[in-house]
């Protein structure tokens, strides 16, 4: 009897989106504690993009011998369960496989993962817009903890790239630990921020008292922090050097199923916006790779395998 295979996109010699591959894995069976999914959607996400391109494996972040997985978030059905397991095959789940340096990914059809790292997902939240939430609604939520809880003589915050799917997150959650939020934005960008409950600027002077850096402006988003305010980045491969008193952290998120769960019913509730733009079969990744680089994308393109 052959073995049951599924289907996954992988890149075995990254270049890009024409260097995406469609190839058979065999199926696992879920160890102790795991749990195997059908995936119903993962979305495309820019860290897939530097993926697909190499940057990471060129930053040495990515050593696979023959093929290194795509895809961070999925939602999708438990269809087995391995021993000490109390999910039910069937359940809606939502989840987020962190780290680059892996084989397999959620650009697939089918997933093994840690019961622990998933989430299920509420009724009345389709799987495509619970898809969106894991990735980017947990490095916002680990973006504030970073920030804590806003200083009472100084919680001016400003969010770059807010119109985005991290900024558009970090812009909502902020305010609940008492930052008075603004989100640096395109200008045609202004109605969805303000629609967070946020202030809106395009064009951002300095000295705020913290800036969350969505749209990795970096030094230019240091540069416009107050003397002794805190600035939080996105990219934990490049910290900035520390600068007029700064507190700079970089967040490297990580699976948290109770936050998950959360976030996941403040999406259903209609309290988060479910960030979908448009969905599309896994064979045309490259495609929604290439659309993706183009920028001015609101919202994820989102696979159904
Ligand atoms: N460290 C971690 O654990 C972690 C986790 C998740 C994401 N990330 C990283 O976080 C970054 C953001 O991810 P994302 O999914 O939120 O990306 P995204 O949805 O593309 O959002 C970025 C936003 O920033 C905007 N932007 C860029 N430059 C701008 C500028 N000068 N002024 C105003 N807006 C500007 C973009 O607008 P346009 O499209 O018009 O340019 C876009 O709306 C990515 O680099 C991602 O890899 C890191």
């Amino acid at each position: 009897m052959s073995t049951p295979t599924f289907r996954a996109a992988v890149v075995r010699t990254p270049a890009g989106p024409d260097s995406i591959e469609i190839i058979n894995v065999p199926v696992a069976e879920p160890g102790p504690g795991e749990v195997r999914v059908r995936i119903a959607a993962a979305p495309v996400n820019p860290v897939d993009l530097a993926v697909a391109g190499g940057a990471f494996h060129s930053m040495g972040l990515i050593n696979q011998p023959e093929r290194t997985g795509l895809g961070w978030d999925f939602a999708g059905t438990v269809v087995a369960t391995g021993p000490g397991v109390d999910l039910a095959a069937g359940t809606r789940v939502a989840g987020l496989v962190g780290g680059f340096d892996r084989d397999f990914g959620t650009y697939a059809e089918q997933i093994v993962v840690p019961a622990a790292d998933v989430a299920v997902v509420p009724d009345g939240l389709n799987l495509v817009a619970a898809s969106t939430v894991p990735l980017n609604a947990l490095t916002a939520a680990q973006i504030v903890d970073l920030l804590g809880d806003a200083p009472t003589d100084g919680s001016r915050l400003l969010v770059t790239g807010a119109a985005g799917a991290v900024g558009g997150y970090v812009a909502s959650l902020a305010q609940d630990r008492g930052w008075q939020v603004t989100g640096l934005a395109r200008a045609e960008d202004e109605e969805f921020v303000r629609g967070l409950g946020a202030e809106f600027t395009a064009h951002a002077e300095p000295g705020w008292d913290a800036v969350a850096d969505g749209a990795v402006l970096q030094e230019r988003g240091l540069a416009l922090v107050r003397d002794g305010g805190t600035f939080v980045g996105v990219q934990p491969s490049a910290v900035l050097p520390s600068e007029r008193g700064i507190t700079v952290h970089a967040v490297t998120v990580h699976p948290d199923s109770p936050r998950l769960g959360g976030l996941l019913a403040r999406t259903a509730s209609g309290e988060l916006p479910a960030r979908v733009h448009a969905v599309v079969p896994l064979d045309q990744v490259a495609q929604a790779h290439r659309a993706v680089a183009k920028g001015g994308v609101r919202g994820r393109y989102v696979l159904k395998p």
